[in-house]
């Protein structure tokens, strides 16, 4: 474990910081007085994460662990607490995406898909969810994804997950609705390492600009389901009300057709 402690600001934790939105948002968490515990598998680019606040004059440390295995995720947080105290802002940000193949069926990739994406968002608030409420106070994000509004093809599984996510956590807001701040995050595309490559890309912004906009949301204490940007999530409502044949020529995927063998 790596950590620096200064001041006295609230405790967040970040899953999925060692890249893309969740590094963006350690960072800015940490740049506005947050003490950040970040939580990934890859540590070197966790501590390299933490460095960076550290040197910025910010407080923060880092625990390895698989978000979907449920007994290191728990290992994982109980460390960060350890270090910086109880947890006022959980972030559960880490995710996992695999194209969905068709014949045969990817399913490892499914059971992955679900573990990362659903379970560890459900491991993470598990952590944090019996101390909050023993405070009776605290925040609860989850990013999800625009893609939990519309099954894709080639994105079945992804879909699959970020819309579990959100029905997990629409749940979860009800039932802790005026105790603990419920917010499902649902951002459109993103340039990162998950991101995507060669597909049409609208509205597309930089993990720095998602970061900004999540963070705005904890700072607001802002519950709810929150879309953005705005105007991709505008056609993510159009999109989801085509009929299936434009979808398949929108989306570029596999047909489960076998490839042609090569005859000599
Ligand atoms: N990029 C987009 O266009 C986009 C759009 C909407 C929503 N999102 C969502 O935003 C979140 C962050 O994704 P990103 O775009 O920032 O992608 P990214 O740069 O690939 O970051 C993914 C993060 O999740 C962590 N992670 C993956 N599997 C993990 C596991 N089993 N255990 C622990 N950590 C794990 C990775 O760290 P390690 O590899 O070190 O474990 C990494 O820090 C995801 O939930 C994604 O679904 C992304």
């Amino acid at each position: 474990m790596t950590s620096v402690q200064r001041g006295a600001g609230p405790v967040a934790i970040v899953t999925g910081a060692s890249s893309g939105i969740g590094r963006a948002l350690a960072l800015h968490l940490g740049a506005n007085g947050y003490r950040v515990g970040l939580v990934a598998r890859r540590r070197a680019e966790l501590e390299a994460a933490a460095n960076e606040i550290m040197q910025a004059g910010g407080s923060a440390c880092v625990a390895d662990a698989d978000v979907g295995d449920r007994t290191a995720l728990l290992a994982a947080v109980a460390a960060v607490e350890s270090e910086l105290g109880p947890t006022d802002v959980m972030v559960a940000n880490a995710g996992f995406g695999a194209t969905t193949r068709l014949n045969p069926l990817n399913t490892a990739d499914v059971e992955t898909t679900m573990r990362v994406n659903l379970m560890g968002v459900i491991y993470s608030l598990e952590a944090v969810l019996p101390g909050m409420l023993l405070r009776e106070r605290g925040q609860l994000l989850a990013v999800s994804s625009l893609a939990a509004f519309k099954g894709l093809p080639g994105e079945s599984a992804y879909c699959a997950s970020k819309a579990a996510v959100n029905a997990y956590m629409e749940g979860l807001r009800i039932a802790l609705r005026k105790r603990i701040v419920v917010t499902t995050v649902c951002p459109g595309f993103v340039k990162t390492a998950m991101g995507p490559m060669d597909t049409i890309t609208p509205f597309m912004l930089t993990a720095e600009a998602a970061a900004a906009r999540i963070a705005r949301l904890i700072e607001r204490r802002r519950g709810g389901v929150v879309c953005f940007p705005r105007r991709m999530a505008f056609l993510m409502g159009l999109v989801s009300r085509l009929p299936d044949g434009v979808v398949a020529r929108l989306v570029p995927h596999d047909t489960g057709t076998l490839p042609v063998k090569a005859t000599e």
